[in-house]
This record gives C-alpha cells, sequence and structure tokens, in this order.
C-alpha cells in the first residue's frame, strides 16, 4: 500500500481541511506531516464549521484514525484547546480513541511565541506577517538542535529541560529586543495542557505509518499551508518554516519517497496570500474586494483579510512539478459565479521578457502577470449535484486549466459543506 498525499498548490487555504474531510472515510489513517497551529482548516457538515489547528481533518469519523506526525510543530496550549472544543461538540477524542501523537513532534513553548513576535515587531514593514504561533522560531530550535519533543514531556526531568530552554530565550529577547513580557499565565497553561496530552498514546509515527501500510490499510498525509511557503521553494523569506510540498510527508511522517502513491493538489478557481510577500495576480481594487467578501477571505486562524487574486499558472505548475501531483481539487469556483470576465495569468512580464515560471528573485523584482480573459459564468452552482449540472462556461474553464497543467481535475468543491463536491471522473 501507499500514502496519498494531500497538499495545497498555492498560499494556503486552498480547502484542505474540508477536502480532507470528504476523503476521510476512504482512508484508515489521516497524518498531519508539518506545520503547526499556524494552519486553520475549516470543515463543515450537518449545519456545523469546526475550525482545526493542530489535529488532523479525519477526526470526524469513527473507522478514521489520526496521528499528528513528527514534522509537526505542537503547541500544547492550542492543541488543549482544540481537544475541549471537539469534547464540548460531543467528539471526546480520550473516549473515542482516534488520535495518537508522533513523540518526535516539537513543542511549541510560549517562549516561542514571544520571540516570533518580537522578530516581526522588530522587522517593521519587511515583515514576514507571521501568525505569530511561534512557528519559525520552534522550528529553529529543531534545526539547531535544542527542541524540545513531545517524548520529552514523560522524562522525569521534563521541567528542567524546559526551564533550560526557556531560560535560553529568555536571555536572548533581552539581549536583543530589551525586555521580556510577562507569559506566566501561558506558562500555567502550558503545563495543564501537557499533562492532557500525556493522556494520548504518543507513537513513532514512522513505525505507526508503516505498520499500517504493512496490514493494507489506506493512509492520506494531510499538509499544512500551501506549496509557495515552502520553506526552500516558496516565495523565501515570505514563508514558513517547513517543507509544505510532498517531500515533506516523507520526513514529516517517516515514509520512504516509493511509499507516496497519489497527490493530490489542491488550488482555489482564484487565488489568495495572508501575510507578507510576492503576489503577482493580486487585484488591489474592487474586483479584489468583490472576491475578499464573496469568498469570505478572512483567515481562518488570525481573522486578517486575505489578499485576494486571479489564478496564477506559472505558480501553479511549479507546485505540480515540486510535488508530483497527480490528480486536481479545485474549489471556491461559487466564488467566481456572476462575474462577467474571469482572468488567469499564464505567464509573467519579467525585465520586459515572457516568462512562464517563478522567478528566483520574485522578492526584489516584479513580476507582471500577462493575463487571459475567460468567459464568467453566471449560475448558482452551490446546490449542483451532478457533473451534467455544471455549467458549460465552468467546463471550458476547468478544461482549459487541465490542458495548461497537464493533470485531469477530480474533484470540484463548490461550496464549504462536505455534500457540496463533485467527483468528476
Ligand atoms: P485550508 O487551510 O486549506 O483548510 O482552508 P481554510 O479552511 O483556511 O479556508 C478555506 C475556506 O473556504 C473555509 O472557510 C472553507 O469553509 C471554505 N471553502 C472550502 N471549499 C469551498 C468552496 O468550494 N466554496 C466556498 N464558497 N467555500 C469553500
Ligand atoms: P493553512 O494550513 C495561509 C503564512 C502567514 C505568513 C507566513 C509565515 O491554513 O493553509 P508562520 O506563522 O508560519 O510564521 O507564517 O505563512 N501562513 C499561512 N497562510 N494558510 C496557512 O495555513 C498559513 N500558515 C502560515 O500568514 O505569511
Ligand atoms: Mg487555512
Amino acid at each position: 500500500m501507499a500514502v496519498d498525499v494531500l497538499l495545497g498548490l498555492q498560499w494556503g487555504d486552498e480547502g484542505k481541511g474540508k477536502i480532507v474531510d470528504v476523503l476521510s472515510a476512504g482512508y484508515d489513517l489521516i497524518a498531519r506531516f508539518q506545520g503547526g497551529p499556524n494552519a486553520g482548516h475549516t470543515l463543515e457538515f450537518d449545519g456545523k464549521k469546526f475550525v482545526l489547528n493542530t489535529i488532523p481533518s479525519g477526526i470526524f469519523f469513527d473507522n478514521t484514525m489520526n496521528l499528528i506526525g513528527n514534522g509537526v510543530v505542537i503547541d500544547p496550549i492550542t492543541l488543549k484547546k482544540e481537544i475541549d472544543k471537539l469534547k464540548a461538540a460531543g467528539h471526546d477524542l480520550l473516549a473515542k480513541k482516534n488520535l495518537v501523537i508522533a513523540k518526535k513532534a516539537h513543542l511549541i513553548l510560549p517562549t516561542h511565541q514571544l520571540l516570533d513576535a518580537a522578530s516581526e515587531k522588530k522587522m517593521g514593514e519587511g515583515k514576514i506577517g507571521s501568525t505569530l504561533k511561534g512557528i519559525g522560531p520552534t522550528y529553529m530550535d529543531k534545526t539547531g538542535r535544542n527542541g524540545l519533543r513531545i517524548g520529552d514531556i514523560t522524562l522525569p526531568d521534563f521541567k528542567e529541560r524546559y526551564q533550560k530552554l526557556a531560560d535560553k530565550h529568555t536571555s536572548m529577547l533581552t539581549a536583543l529586543y530589551g525586555h521580556v513580557d510577562d507569559f506566566s499565565e501561558r506558562e500555567a497553561a502550558f503545563f495543564e495542557a501537557v499533562e492532557l496530552i500525556k493522556q494520548f498514546p504518543l507513537v513513532d509515527s514512522e513505525h505507526y505509518v508503516n505498520g499500517y501500510l504493512k496490514e493494507g490499510k489506506k493512509v492520506l498525509a494531510e499538509g499544512a499551508q500551501g506549496t509557495m511557503l515552502d520553506i526552500d521553494f516558496g516565495s523565501y523569506p515570505f514563508v514558513t518554516s517547513s517543507n509544505t510540498t510532498t517531500a515533506g510527508a516523507c520526513t514529516g511522517l517517516g515514509i520512504a519517497p516509493n511509499k507516496i502513491g497519489e497527490v493530490i493538489g489542491i488550488f482555489k478557481a482564484y487565488c489568495t496570500r495572508v501575510g507578507g510577500g510576492p503576489f503577482p495576480t493580486e487585484l488591489n481594487n474592487e474586483t479584489g474586494e468583490e472576491l475578499r467578501r464573496i469568498g469570505h477571505e478572512f483567515g481562518a486562524t488570525t481573522g486578517r483579510p486575505r489578499r485576494t487574486g486571479w489564478i496564477d499558472l506559472p505558480a501553479l505548475k511549479y507546485a505540480i512539478m515540486l510535488n508530483g501531483v497527480t490528480q486536481l481539487v479545485m474549489t471556491k469556483a461559487d466564488v467566481l459565479s456572476g462575474f462577467e470576465k474571469i482572468y488567469a495569468c499564464t505567464q509573467y512580464d519579467y525585465l520586459g521578457e515572457k516568462i512562464d515560471y517563478m522567478p528566483y528573485d520574485i522578492c526584489a523584482v516584479e513580476a507582471i502577470p500577462i493575463l487571459k480573459e475567460i468567459d464568467g459564468w453566471h449560475e448558482d452552482i452551490t446546490g449542483i449535484t451532478k457533473v451534467a449540472e455544471i455549467p458549460a462556461k465552468l467546463k471550458s474553464y476547468i478544461a482549459f486549466l487541465e490542458k495548461e497543467l497537464g493533470v485531469p481535475v477530480k474533484y470540484l468543491s463548490v461550496g464549504p459543506d462536505r455534500v457540496q463536491t463533485l467527483v468528476l471522473y
């Protein structure tokens, strides 16, 4: 058996949570492989809405296990909040026994968040626009070989280990930024949350996932963020601190590259980005405002308004290449209903030359989008359930994208609810 991977092809918020939820019933295990509570994955079904930050989006199915993989960074406080909220909504994960956590996943300390905030403040105008969840500093400690891991919480000297790292952070904060905000309340909440986490099975994700494969069971790896936020290949330095691409699923779960099966790449029918950094097709006008309003483009984690723009094919082609995408999912097609004309960026005008790839210095030199005009469709598609009901103009938009991208669109999402999903082939 192989591990299928589902991940975002743009700058995040493509609808990963919704689609993982739609596909979960067909899998035995859903495994998050990177990122942390910077993610906000929204699921809607039966008139209810949930936003998950750390917990995999397969959590609502009784016969599907969920793993928070070793590549994830965990803020115990946020994880406890998620667990408590789910319990209040009738989903008691301890009773259901459907969540396990990798021992090798790194811990986000309250002081990692202080470092994140102080660093962003110091950068001023040029800031990354981080979610301030402590992601960057935690991955820095991981690669700097200083970090604390989930498995450490069961050690008798965990408190001393914690103190040593927190002291290092407070010295850094004092030296670099001149002060340390009071974090005593968060520290108390951190240790309270750690006690809850201890009650969940803590596993070696590499053995856990490979065990599933050996038994012939089906595994889906759930990505967070998006390809253009990848630490190596995204719009650096305006990126997150993990590999959001398929390769990240290998290191973030402990699976070999030859164990990867289908790679399901998800994109919006247009494009959004939250935070700083280049966004060639951005619309700083009324049309952009309209996309934001109709598409409810406000961050699931931070509530920040998302920047909006037309679909960017050079960026999508790049993402498909990096990830080895075998199936595409297009979401939010319903948001474009009623637009007389829609546009797709097919190339960039870059220093007077037409190019169809993401240039290295995209953060320094403007890439002006060359747009193709496409007829819009007027029909409300939020209630359609059959492929035959897809408006002709939307069908030709999909056919155009498939031709450009060289990969078939298998799923079409026409609204936020689980049931608003069509399988095209
Ligand atoms: P994720 O981070 O990739 O899981 O995506 P988010 O949950 O941050 O953002 C996607 C938003 O779009 C959420 O509010 C979803 O409920 C919503 N959504 C997902 N698919 C569709 C769709 O096809 N149409 C509309 N209108 N909303 C959608
Ligand atoms: P999901 O999984 C959209 C963005 C932030 C910022 C940059 C770095 O919901 O798609 P970080 O907090 O990682 O230091 O922020 O990355 N970012 C996201 N944007 N969706 C996300 O996750 C994101 N996670 C981080 O806005 O620009
Ligand atoms: Mg999101």
